[in-house]
């Protein structure tokens, strides 16, 4: 089956499909994303991803493209011509296509593309055993809080987790506490049962997976609790996880060299990966 993407108003074969090489996206990454997980056809938690979106696009002030309800027609036809039951939607926004000039260019219009991917969410394998991440300086700017493209840093990062065998990398601030993953947020759980994660300052990506967890963890019977914390108490901690669009709840053994707990995956990780997984079965907080 060949795959079909969405540009500019058009469906377009995947492999033919292009973008002008004045696109500001390509030029300065002067564009904003999602990905949207499809968990047995439901998209998962849509109108927080949606929200997301919209604030993004205003705090770059690039304009948005068409109202959310035309947004949601695409995003179902791009699924439906992909026959994606399991996968991503990726969704991508830039500023449009001008002569190259670092000021907003004047009448142009936002750029949009759309791409739709099977994918499995998890390896079992990696769900078994839990992962690993290392730690890496945060190097990136000081709007995090944006859902951009510019992504350097953070590829830079997964990179170093890859050819260190790990997962993922969390990145530390100066003060020594860890911010976020390269493409996940960072949690602990501490050894009185708090699930600690980092708040959602310009500092991180306010993830949706993350608030969708953050909703759960009461009716999960633990205490949620949102401040920073450090390298030396994430590896003293009871249970570590990481979450995403494409992770969901995903246990953490080891950081760095040091095993989390006893090197295995968490009961109460477990127990929030499946309060999560039912959740997002159901479409997150759009159902
Ligand atoms: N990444 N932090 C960063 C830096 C991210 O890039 C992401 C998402 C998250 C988690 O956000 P959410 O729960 O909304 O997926 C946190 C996506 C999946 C990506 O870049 O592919």
């Amino acid at each position: 089956m060949s795959r079909i993407a969405y540009v500019n108003g058009q469906y377009v074969p995947h492999k033919s499909a292009t973008v002008h090489i004045e696109d500001r996206g390509y030029q300065f990454a002067d564009g904003v994303y999602e990905v949207i997980t499809i968990d047995n056809g439901t998209l998962v938690d849509e109108g927080l991803h949606l929200k997301r979106l919209d604030r993004s696009l205003d705090e770059l002030r690039i304009a948005k493209p068409m109202p959310d309800r035309a947004l949601r027609t695409v995003i179902r036809e791009v699924i439906r011509r992909n026959r994606v039951q399991n996968g991503i939607i990726y969704i991508q926004m830039t500023r449009g296509v001008a002569p190259r000039d670092h000021a907003f260019p004047k009448g142009i219009e936002t750029a949009v593309v759309m791409t739709s991917r099977r994918a499995k969410l998890a390896s079992p394998q990696a769900l078994a055993e839990g992962v690993r991440v290392i730690t890496i300086p945060d190097l990136r700017w000081a709007r995090c809080d944006i859902k951009s493209v510019s992504l350097l840093p953070n590829i830079l990062g997964k990179q170093r987790a890859r050819e260190a065998g790990a997962y993922e990398a969390w990145q530390v601030d100066r003060d020594g506490n860890v911010t976020e993953g390269t493409s996940t947020n960072a949690w602990i759980i501490t050894k009185d049962g708090e699930v600690v994660t980092r708040a959602a300052t310009n500092s991180i990506l306010n993830g949706v997976t993350r608030l969708g967890i953050i909703s759960l963890i009461e009716q999960a019977g633990l205490r949620f609790v949102e401040r920073p914390f450090s390298v030396a108490e994430a590896k003293a901690a009871k249970e570590a996880f990481i979450s995403s669009a494409t992770s969901y709840v995903m246990p953490v053994v080891r950081i760095d060299e040091s095993p989390v707990g006893n090197g295995r995956p968490g009961e109460f990780a477990g127990r929030l990966r499946d309060f999560y997984s039912r959740y997002a079965a159901h479409g997150g907080r759009d159902a």
